[in-house]
C-alpha cells in the first residue's frame, strides 16, 4: 500500500521539495510570501467556508471562488465538481490559492464503520486508526481533503443524541482513540495525497450539554474543564491535528465561538496550536441568539478576537471584518494571524502542488478489503451484556430452526447510524441475510419484522412473532432505535426501548424458547425492563455496513465477544449523569445501608434512614459499569504488583498482573488499569482509567500484562490550577472492567 501511495504522489506531480513534507520554516516562508501579496478582501476570503448547496457549484459559488472570496467549501463530494472548484480557485483567482474541501467523514465514507461510540467499545486504537485511514482514502478519492472528525467530546449523558459520535465517557479512552483517529486520517505526512486534515471537535464541553439536550448550556468548573473535557483536545494538538472546531455551546456564560479563554489562553498560549479553528455551522451568528453579541458585526468581532479563524456557513466575517479593521477595532495582526493559520494548513496539506483528484489513482473504494476491516472493527465492538444459561453461542450443528424477529433485523439503512452522508446502503449486509448465509438451507429461518419501526405502537404482528418463536429452537430479536433517533439535535428525554419493543420481548418469551436480544442503537438505552425475559443481550450500537456478518459470527460462536462498554449504562434515566469516575462525596453509599423506597415504613423520621448519596428509588449502581462486557470464556486475574511500591514523584511505577483464560474457547480480553489518587489538593475521582491492552488468550493460557505509570500519567490540575503530580498514596486495580477488585497500592514521595 505504501509503495502504491508513493507512486501515486509521483504520478500526481508532487515535487520533491513540496511533496516531501516541507519543513516548518519553508512553510512559514511560503505563508508570509503569500500574505504580503494579499488584499484585505482576499485575506477575509480565506476565512470564509461556503456550503456547496446540495453538493453543487452554483454560479454564485463559482464567482466567489474566482474573486478569491472563499477559503473552503463544504459538502462537495462529486469529484468533477470538486476538481472544477479547485481549477477555478487555482487558475482563475488572482493568487491561485487552492480550496479546503470539507466533509463530515465521521465513521467511514462509502464503507460505513460502526458509529464512533461502537468503535470505542472495541478498545482497539490500531483498528480505529486503520478505519480512519480507510475512510480517508475513500474520501480523498472524491477530492475531500478535510474531515470534521474526530469528535472527542467526553460524553456522559446518553440522552444527548451526539453521544453516538463520541468515544464515550472517559478522558483517557477518548484521548487514545482520538489520537488514533487523527493518525488514521492524516497519516504520517499530511502532504501526501492519501492524507486528509482532521478536525478536533467540538472545543469544548459540548458533551456536557445541560440535561443532555443538544446545544444546551454548559456549566463546567475550570478544574473539570482541564481535568476531564480538555485532555483529549490537548492530546489532539500533541498528535499534530490540523484543525479545531469551536463548540456550539455556551461555556460558563461565554459561547465557545467567542471564548478568548478557550481559543486564545488555552489553545494558543498554553498549547501552542499551530493549525486553525473553524466555527461550527453558523455558531458565530448564533452568538446573537445566545444574547452574547448584539448584531452580526459584534459577533464577527467577538469570534475573530477570540481566535476563531474560519467561519462556517454564515457570513459575518465576509460582511464586517473589513469595516472592523478600518474602524481600528480589529488590527491587522489579528486578521493576519487568522489568515496565516489557514494558509499554513493548506501548505501542510500540499494543496498547492496537487490541485486535482484522479479517483483512479486511489485504491478501490468499498473494496472487499475495506469491508473486511469494517467487519473486524464491528465484531470487536459488540458487547455481550447478559448470557443466562450460556444460551449463546448458538450451536450451528444441532440447530434446526431459528426465529429472527424485529424491525432492525433486515434494514440496510438503519444499521448504519447517524452521519452517513456518503454511506452506501448497497454495501450493507443485514443480520437476517448474514444469519441465512451462515446457517445455510439446513436450518429453517423464520423472519417476522413484527413492528414497522422501533417506535411502532401496534401489536398486530406480535402473534406471528410468537408463532415463529414457538415453532423454532430459539428466537433472536433485533431491536433498538433507528439512526434518526440519535445524532445532532436528536436528544431523547426517555431512553427506553421506544414503541412496543418491551412488550414484544415479553410476548416472544412466552413461547418458551431461548430469547436472544440484539440491540442496535446510537446510545445506551435503559434496558433493565427486558433483562428478565431476554436470556442473552448483545449490544451492537449502530454497527455499519458489516453489521450482519459480525453479529452472525458472535451469535454462532465463530468469534467470542470482546467489546467492553465505553460508557456507563444507567438503570433509569433519573440517574443521569452517571459515570464511573465520580467523586466519592462525603457520604458514599454502601450496599448494606441502602434502603428502597418500597421498604420505608410509615412515618419513618428523617433520622430513621442513613444519610447517604443515593436515590431512594434507584440506588446508586448503574445497570452495567464502564468497561464491562462478557465473553464466551472466563478470565481470572492474579498476582498484581506495583513496583516500586514507594518512589519519588518522577520515578515511573509499573503495575502488572497475570490474566488467565480459564474457559474453553480462545478469546480476546481487554485488560484495564485503574488508579485512585487517595488524597489531593482537590478531590479526585474514585477511579480513573490509566491504561488498557487487548490480549488474545487460548484456553488455559495466561499472560502477564504490565503498565508503566509516569509522573505525567498521574498529574492533574489541582487547587492552584497548575498541573502537577502530587505525592501521596495510590490504589491501582487491574481487571476486566471498572469494577476490577484486584488491587495493589503504591506511594509517591516528595523527595
Ligand atoms: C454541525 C456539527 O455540529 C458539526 O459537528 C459538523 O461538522 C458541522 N455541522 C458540518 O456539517
Amino acid at each position: 500500500m505504501r509503495a502504491l501511495l508513493c507512486a501515486l504522489a509521483l504520478l500526481q506531480g508532487v515535487g520533491a521539495n513540496a511533496g516531501a513534507n516541507p519543513n516548518d520554516a519553508a512553510i512559514e516562508a511560503h505563508v508570509e510570501g503569500l500574505l504580503a501579496r494579499m488584499t484585505v478582501e482576499e485575506k477575509v476570503g480565506q476565512l470564509a467556508q461556503v456550503n456547496a448547496d446540495e453538493g453543487r457549484m452554483s454560479d454564485k459559488l463559482r464567482a466567489a471562488v474566482k474573486a478569491g472570496m472563499v477559503g473552503s467549501v463544504l459538502n462537495a463530494v462529486d469529484v468533477a465538481t470538486v476538481n472544477e472548484l479547485q481549477r477555478v480557485a487555482v487558475q482563475e483567482s488572482r493568487l491561485g490559492i487552492p480550496l479546503l474541501m470539507g466533509r463530515d467523514v465521521i465513521h467511514g465514507f462509502k464503507t460505513v464503520l460502526p458509529i464512533p461510540l461502537g468503535q470505542a467499545a472495541a478498545w482497539n486504537p490500531e483498528l480505529v486508526e486503520q478505519g480512519a485511514r480507510m475512510a480517508a482514502l475513500e474520501a480523498a478519492a472524491s477530492g475531500v481533503n478535510w474531515t470534521f472528525a474526530p469528535m472527542i467530546d467526553v460524553s456522559r449523558d446518553p440522552r444527548w443524541g451526539r453521544i453516538a459520535e463520541s468515544f464515550g465517557e472517559d478522558p483517557y479512552l477518548v484521548s487514545v482513540l482520538g489520537v488514533a483517529s487523527i493518525r488514521g486520517f492524516q497519516g504520517d505526512d499530511l502532504s501526501r495525497p492519501d492524507a486528509i486534515a482532521a478536525c478536533a471537535k467540538h472545543f469544548v464541553g459540548y458533551g456536557a450539554s445541560e440535561g443532555g439536550r443538544d446545544y444546551g448550556f454548559v456549566g463546567i468548573p475550570e478544574v473539570d474543564l482541564r481535568n476531564v473535557y480538555m485532555p483529549p483536545f490537548k492530546a489532539a494538538v500533541d498528535a499534530g491535528v490540523a484543525t479545531f472546531m469551536a463548540a456550539f455551546s455556551d461555556v460558563n456564560g461565554v459561547p465557545a465561538s467567542g471564548n478568548r479563554f478557550l481559543m486564545q489562553t488555552v489553545l494558543r498560549d498554553e498549547w501552542k496550536f499551530p493549525g486553525f479553528v473553524v466555527s461550527d455551522w453558523e455558531s458565530i451568528i448564533d452568538m446573537i441568539v445566545h444574547g452574547f453579541a448584539a448584531n452580526e458585526k459584534e459577533a464577527a468581532f467577538e469570534a475573530l478576537s477570540a481566535g476563531v479563524d474560519m467561519e462556517m456557513a454564515s457570513t459575518t466575517y465576509r460582511d464586517h471584518l473589513a469595516e472592523l479593521l478600518a474602524a481600528g477595532r480589529i488590527n491587522q495582526d489579528t486578521l493576519d494571524a487568522a489568515v496565516r493559520n489557514v494558509l499554513r494548513v493548506k501548505f501542510r496539506l500540499g494543496l498547492f502542488e496537487r490541485t486535482s483528484t484522479d479517483p483512479a489513482a486511489y485504491p478501490e473504494v468499498a473494496s472487499e478489503q475495506n469491508l473486511a476491516l469494517a467487519k473486524k472493527l464491528t465484531t470487536q465492538s459488540l458487547v455481550l451484556l447478559q448470557n443466562r444459561n450460556e444460551v449463546l453461542p448458538l450451536a450451528r450443528t444441532s440447530l434446526r430452526s431459528l426465529a429472527v424477529i424485529g424491525p432492525m433485523a433486515d434494514d440496510d439503512y438503519e444499521q448504519l447510524g447517524t452521519w452517513i452522508y456518503d454511506g452506501d446502503t448497497a454495501l450493507s449486509r443485514t443480520p437476517l441475510r448474514a444469519i441465512r448465509e451462515m446457517v445455510g438451507p439446513r436450518v429453517t429461518v423464520r423472519y417476522v419484522r413484527a413492528m414497522e419501526t422501533t417506535r411502532s405502537r401496534t401489536t398486530t404482528a406480535f402473534a406471528d412473532a410468537v408463532a415463529a418463536a414457538s415453532s423454532s429452537d430459539a428466537a433472536v430479536l433485533f431491536l433498538g432505535e433507528e439512526s434518526i433517533l440519535s445524532g445532532e439535535a436528536h436528544s431523547r428525554a426517555n431512553i427506553d426501548l421506544p414503541g412496543n419493543q418491551m412488550d414484544l420481548v415479553r410476548a416472544v418469551k412466552r413461547a418458551g424458547k431461548p430469547v436472544i436480544v440484539v440491540i442496535l442503537a446510537g446510545r445506551p438505552l435503559t434496558i433493565e425492563p427486558i433483562l428478565a425475559d431476554a436470556d442473552a443481550v448483545v449490544y451492537a450500537w449502530h454497527p455499519g455496513s458489516m453489521a450482519g456478518p459480525a453479529i452472525a459470527d458472535i451469535l454462532f460462536g465463530v468469534e467470542s465477544p470482546s467489546g467492553k462498554l465505553p460508557v456507563t449504562f444507567p438503570r433509569v434515566v433519573g440517574q443521569l449523569p452517571i459515570y464511573y469516575a465520580q467523586r466519592n462525596t462525603g457520604k458514599p453509599p454502601l450496599p448494606d445501608t441502602l434502603v428502597h423506597i418500597d421498604d420505608i415504613k410509615v412515618r419513618t423520621s428523617q433520622t430513621g434512614l442513613k444519610n447517604k448519596s443515593w436515590y431512594l428509588d434507584a440506588g446508586y449502581e448503574p445497570l452495567y459499569p464502564f468497561g464491562y462486557g462478557l465473553s464466551y470464556t472466563s478470565f481470572v486475574y492474579s498476582d498484581i504488583k506495583a513496583t516500586p511500591s514507594r518512589a519519588r514523584v518522577g520515578v515511573p511505577v509499573t503495575v502488572r498482573a497475570v490474566v488467565k483464560n480459564v474457559g474453553k474457547v480462545a478469546a480476546d480480553e481487554v485488560v484495564q488499569l485503574y488508579v485512585q489518587d487517595l488524597v489531593g489538593s482537590i478531590t479526585r475521582p474514585v477511579r480513573e482509567l490509566k491504561g488498557f491492552q487487548r490480549v488474545h488468550l487460548k484456553p488455559g493460557e495466561s499472560r502477564e500484562v504490565s503498565f508503566q505509570l509516569s509522573a505525567d500519567d498521574l498529574a492533574f490540575y489541582g487547587r492552584n490550577m497548575t498541573r502537577a503530580t502530587e505525592p501521596g498514596a495510590f490504589h491501582a486495580w487491574i481487571g476486566g472492567s471498572s469494577r476490577a477488585d484486584l488491587r495493589a497500592d503504591f506511594e509517591l514521595t516528595a523527595d
